[in-house]
């Protein structure tokens, strides 16, 4: 048997797998963020202990033999949240998250030095590792001169179940230190936010051994013998190990409550100024390239939350087919945006209303508006030399076929929706830690998963679809000083 923990921004999942990748059982427990200042997103690393501990502990009572026979251990997590742990390994304050924009100015500040983009092949964003550090030597100085280790989430997870400081390449992509073409942390980087390397968790591959879970826990756990836990993976990168996208050429979107599109690459291609992430895949010698938006399925969710209406009561309006892009755009920006702007600072709108603007042609006009937002991911990834011919869809928007739709018409590409079944970050997690404890080849336990419908461009729509497009595609530099 084989665990997959994957410690998400609203839960931590567990998911059992058997030697045949079957799913055995699996449990969540659920997180909350905590937002003290507008822009601020923290969660207490404690939290995530015993979230994780309680989605154990159930599968410890509903599974408990299956349990018990575990031998590896694969995590995946939240990216670029800055855990910061002191000589005792406790934390010293709330986690920031992956989505706290309180060190925009920082990060502006460290992308103007060359080396940053050069080094890593990526833009520094305000919600990635390095500018939160920066932001708590300026501003908590006292907790800045304790910070022992700088510790990604799912490493905290590995610090109290193993006892060990180390992390991936994938995840440690996401901090701004990572010299991501040669998969090593660069102590020229470290140096221009103060810190050294004996800062920093050892790295190894995702497909690597990180440290043996602990005897006091394994006997909790009814397990015996050695459990080994692997590097594991950013989720995203979790969730392709999960999906099989693990070739140059296959590709994923996932609604959740960020959009992302991902593309595996076989070489390093980074392209900071299409504000492209360029990041090290979880397998050896692979690299990825994604296009992040903030708020994805958050639209629907905040579009619901202020008609008093449930999301899926809210696309229920609109009934099943795609409908002709009305006049009303939406730009999708509720928490700033990643690719293609790299703004912290801008925000959503609604354009074009009218007397007739009801409240389906909000929704319609938000569901369009987030399959812009990954239309122009697709052109910031084809602008850093990914060409796709499908992409599966993953994530609790891709529930609503009409929304794929729009997004296969957006992309002009097919969307193929996987059968039921796990292949989530969860799962991925639970391959890594197959992959580690049984020295199987990667290449033949990241599989994709079979396809159970393909939603095809509405080719009818297709000019309407890119007319509109264009109209959303002028909205952004037009809002951007306002
Ligand atoms: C990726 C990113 C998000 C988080 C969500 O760069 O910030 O997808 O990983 O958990």
């Amino acid at each position: 048997m084989f665990l997959g923990l994957d410690l998400g921004t609203s839960g931590v999942k567990a998911v059992l797998i058997d030697a045949d990748q079957r799913v055995v059982a699996s449990s969540t427990a659920e997180l909350s963020v905590s937002r003290p200042h507008p822009g601020w997103s923290e969660q207490n690393p404690d939290d995530w202990l015993t979230a994780a501990e309680q989605a154990i502990g159930e599968l410890s009572r509903s599974h408990r033999g299956e349990l018990g026979a575990v031998r590896g251990i694969g995590l995946s997590g939240q990216m670029h949240g800055a855990t910061l742990v002191d000589a005792s390994n406790r934390a010293l304050r709330p986690c920031i998250l992956w989505n706290d924009t309180r060190s925009h100015a920082e990060a502006k500040a460290l992308d103007a030095d060359p080396r940053f983009r050069k080094i890593t092949g990526n833009i520094v964003f305000p919600g990635f590792t390095a500018p939160k550090l920066a932001w708590v030597k300026a501003n908590e100085p006292d907790v800045f001169s304790k910070v022992a280790k700088v510790l990604l989430p799912k490493d905290y997870l590995r610090l109290w179940l193993t006892g060990e400081t180390m992390s991936d390449m994938s995840d440690s992509s996401g901090t701004s230190w990572l010299d991501v073409g040669r998969r090593e942390w660069s102590s020229e980087l470290l140096a221009v936010t103060d810190l050294g390397e004996q800062h920093m968790p050892s790295l190894v591959e995702g497909t690597q051994p990180a440290g043996d879970l602990r005897g006091e826990l394994a006997s909790k756990w009814g397990m015996t013998g050695r459990i080994v836990v692997a590097g594991g993976a950013g989720d995203n990168a979790a969730s392709a190990c999960g999906l099989g996208v693990a070739h140059a050429g296959r590709a994923f979107v996932s609604l959740g409550t960020s959009g992302v599109l991902f593309a595996a690459n076989d070489r390093y291609l980074p392209n900071p100024e299409s504000a492209v992430h360029a990041f090290c895949h979880a397998l050896p010698n692979t690299w990825h390239q994604m296009g992040v938006i903030l708020s994805a399925t958050d639209c629907l969710n905040w579009l619901a939350g202020v008609t008093g209406e449930k999301p899926a009561e809210l696309t229920r309006d609109l009934g099943e087919s795609l409908r002709t892009p009305g006049g009303v755009t939406f730009l999708p920006y509720l928490s700033g945006e990643r690719t293609p702007h790299n703004d912290a600072a801008i925000r959503g709108a609604f354009i074009g209303l009218a007397h007739q603007s009801d409240r389906a042609a909000l929704t319609q006009a938000v569901l369009e508006g987030v399959a812009f937002a990954l239309r122009d991911n697709l052109e910031a990834l084809k602008a850093a030399g990914t060409e796709l011919h499908a992409v599966m869809a993953v994530g609790g928007g891709s529930r609503s076929r009409l929304w794929l739709k729009a997004i296969a018409t957006a992309l002009d590409l097919p969307v193929q929706i996987p059968a039921d079944g796990e292949f989530g970050a969860a799962f991925g997690a639970a391959r890594l830690g197959l992959v580690v404890a049984t020295g199987a080849q990667p290449s033949d336990v990241m599989t994709p998963p079979t396809i159970a419908e393909t939603i095809e461009p509405e080719r009818a729509l297709s000019s309407a679809y890119e007319d509109a497009y264009r109209r959303y595609l002028a909205l952004y530099p037009a809002l951007q000083g306002v």
